[in-house]
């Protein structure tokens, strides 16, 4: 975790931080300075902690805390929170922010554009934006996504600001993290980014190699909204993101909410499924671009399942295999919901038909029984089935007693539960996939 503060006059930073309110850590700034970035060094993740900063030895900021992000599991639950196009410092950004500060995220991601009308000043920018979601600053990360106007002035306000993670080729204008079960890929629809281009190779090599549930991207520049789609930039990108099951494309730049049915090669489908969808397997794009810049209207084409010209931030509940969007309005009363639930097969032991997490005689009994005695379907067929040939049938009993008894093969992978739990190598659905229902081994 990284504290950054700004201070008038050049003095040296220090944070003190600890689990609790006596605090009992600290680390200093390097030299005296009056843009301080000091890194909190030996926390633990998915803990509370509270801090407070320090300029010339004076308390800066009191009674502060945030929570370190959680070890990647399956069966999280975190909220997110995505909006952008915001810089005004008018009243509807006021009332976004508030309802932001009542979503309480666990992490944010701002869709670009900080400061209107044209790039800015620090002055600028702490008034239209660390002003303004100051509360929601000092408690959790937001992740800023490049806009037009964060690069007016040649983008030295935007990238003083931030201190991002620098993953990628392209420093900080394009990089990757990582919350719970889900991977975001925070783009820069500012330079190229078709076949071809640094982002486009390395946004590929970020998908191809995520295990992540969930994958989510944010860019500036729309590739589908009502007004101001990039048609090259979608022509690139749309079957990337589809190849390689990227969930949910947050946009901006246009400033309204419009929110497509999942889209494949430009066309619509699981359209009778919205707003709740079962795995629809291509991605969903979502314009947010209403944070505080000024309203515009358009008219949403046949591939929109929702659109409103109004002020909102997005909400998104991560509960395991579940994802809940929530457009939430000014009024903070949420005018838009969608859900994409997937199907997660459980992970097991193989040769372990009755799933006690060991592999004994009784794993055999318990298979000729429901082969032969009228016994019940095992739980997980897949864990039945030792040589993995599809089907449970009485090779498998006697598998398991070569097994145990003969030194025999063993079980197909995963393997025998004296190894690692692990998934069915075939994929969900496919021919020699007979499916793990439940699994209580492991
Ligand atoms: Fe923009």
């Amino acid at each position: 975790m990284v504290v950054v503060w700004r201070t008038a006059a050049l003095s040296a930073g220090a944070v003190e931080y600890g689990p609790d309110a006596a605090l009992g850590l600290s680390v200093e700034s390097p030299e005296p300075s009056i843009e301080h970035a000091v890194a909190l060094t030996g926390l633990s993740a998915g803990t509370e902690y509270h801090y407070r900063v320090l300029s010339g030895g004076a308390v800066a900021a009191d009674g502060l805390s945030f929570r370190t992000f959680p070890v990647p599991s399956l069966d999280g639950e975190f909220r997110v929170v995505v909006f952008g196009d915001t810089g005004t410092g008018n009243q509807a950004q006021l009332d976004v922010a508030a309802g932001i500060r009542l979503s309480a995220p666990d992490v944010s991601i701002h869709t670009g554009d900080f400061i209107y009308p044209r790039g800015g000043s620090d002055i600028e920018m702490d008034r239209k934006y660390f002003d303004i979601y100051a509360e929601t600053i000092s408690r959790s990360v937001i992740y800023p996504t490049v806009g037009n106007h964060d690069l007016d002035d040649g983008g030295t306000v935007y990238f003083g600001s931030f201190h991002l993670p620098e993953d990628s080729p392209g420093g900080e204008r394009y990089y990757s993290f990582e919350y719970g079960d889900a991977l975001f890929l925070i783009l820069d629809s500012n330079q190229g980014m078709g076949v071809g281009t640094a982002q486009y190779a390395w946004l590929e090599e970020q998908l191809a190699g995520s295990e992540r549930l969930w994958k989510i991207v944010s860019l500036h520049h729309p590739l589908y909204a009502a007004w101001l789609a990039v048609e090259a930039n979608r022509r690139a990108l749309d079957p990337l993101f589809a190849r390689y099951g990227v969930d949910l494309v947050f946009q901006a730049h246009a400033h309204f909410y419009e929110r497509f049915y999942p889209m494949r090669n430009a066309r619509a489908v699981a359209v009778g499924e919205d707003p709740d969808y079962q795995d629809p397997d291509a991605p969903i794009y979502v314009v947010t671009g209403g944070g505080g810049g000024s309203l515009a209207q358009r008219n949403p084409g046949a591939n929109t399942a929702y659109y409103a010209s109004v002020y909102h931030h997005v909400r998104l509940d991560f509960q395991g295999p579940r994802l809940l969007l929530s457009a939430v309005g000014r009024d903070s009363r949420v005018f838009d919901n969608m859900s994409i639930s997937k199907v997660v097969a459980p992970v097991f032991h193989r040769g372990d038909g009755d799933g006690d997490g060991a592999m004994t005689i009784t794993d055999a009994v318990r298979t000729l029984n429901f082969l032969f005695l009228g016994g019940s379907v095992p739980s997980c067929l897949e864990a039945a089935d030792f040589d993995n040939s599809g089907a449970v049938d009485i090779s498998d009993g006697i598998h398991v007693l070569n097994f145990l008894f003969r030194a025999g093969p063993p079980p197909s992978p995963p393997g025998s539960p004296t190894l690692d739990c692990g998934f069915d190598p075939d994929p969900l659905g496919s021919a020699g996939d007979l499916g793990c229902e439940t699994y209580t081994g492991c």
